[in-house]
């Protein structure tokens, strides 16, 4: 049921879910299609469909980070969606963080930037529609970059990554929270089982949506495992690669930092 993941990041470009595309636009439209049509139920779907995983993958990824409480303390999390990631790193610094929420899909930050109105962390976050191939934003202006299950979606990692060093200051870190490889046996078949049969079931019963859902899943298995996509960390200029398997590899966090 499941395909080949590929290596580093090769066929990236082209795969949208296990279907091959004409292209990166091609692929980019698609993507941006599903995210304009769950965006009202994204972060319902993500408990759903994660029972409620997602959450504590994402607090892992902050509590790594250790967001600093200096005031000016800056950080840009891409592919961020409707904030949720921003909005823990925020709180995790006690409310003393400046973030940038930069996302391709402006259906999705809206429900973000009214999530943090809601909560009182408009003036810390600032919602900026943009691509994570090319990041209008200065030069080494960021004490932090993150993406948290975004990078899968971008047709150009490579290119996504050396825009993640550009922007980072000299000491700056870089953070990846992503589906990986599941590295325990008898949890893949389990996993394979929730994954192929659950998801598009509850995509479909809760949004009326088995394709978006299906494509979700299929990325995944698209996605390069951990020691390919910490090769490609370190192409793009990073020191000190290193990662760490959440729930036995279904998800993952790497690191890097920009010295
Ligand atoms: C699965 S969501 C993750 C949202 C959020 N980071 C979270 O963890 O809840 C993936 C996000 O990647 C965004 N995305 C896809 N391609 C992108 C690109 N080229 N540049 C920036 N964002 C992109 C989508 O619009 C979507 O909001």
């Amino acid at each position: 049921m499941s395909e080949a993941r590929v290596g580093a990041t090769d066929g990236m470009e082209t795969s949208y879910g296990f279907t091959t595309v004409s292209g990166r636009e091609e692929k980019q439209a698609r993507v941006n299609e599903v995210f304009h049509r769950v965006a009202e139920r994204y972060d319902i779907m993500n408990d759903l469909m994660s029972g409620g995983m997602h959450r504590l993958w994402k607090d892992a990824l902050v509590n790594w980070l250790a967001p600093s409480r200096r005031p000016g303390w800056r950080f840009l999390d891409v592919a961020g969606g409707t904030g949720d990631v921003a909005m823990r790193i925020v709180e995790a610094s006690g409310r003393q963080a400046e973030g940038t929420v930069l996302d391709i899909n402006g259906s999705m930050l809206a429900v973000g930037a009214e999530r943090a109105r809601k909560r009182g962390l408009d003036g810390n976050l600032l919602f900026v529609e943009g691509n994570a191939e090319d990041l209008k934003l200065e030069s080494g202006g960021f004490d932090a970059y993150t993406i948290a299950f975004g990078i899968r979606n971008v047709p150009r990692i490579d290119l996504a990554l050396a825009e993640a060093y550009r922007v980072l200051k000299p000491g700056g870190r870089f953070l990846c929270l992503e589906f990986s490889e599941v590295d325990l046996p008898g949890l893949d078949k389990l996993y394979d089982l929730w994954s192929f049969r659950a998801i598009p079931a509850i995509g479909q019963a809760v949004a009326k949506d088995r394709e978006s859902y299906e494509y979700l899943v299929q990325s995944i298995r698209r996605f390069p495992n951990q020691a390919n996509f910490a090769a490609a960390i370190r192409k793009a200029g990073f020191d000190r690669v290193t990662h760490r398997n959440l729930t036995g590899g279904i998800a993952a966090i790497h690191s890097g930092w920009k010295l």
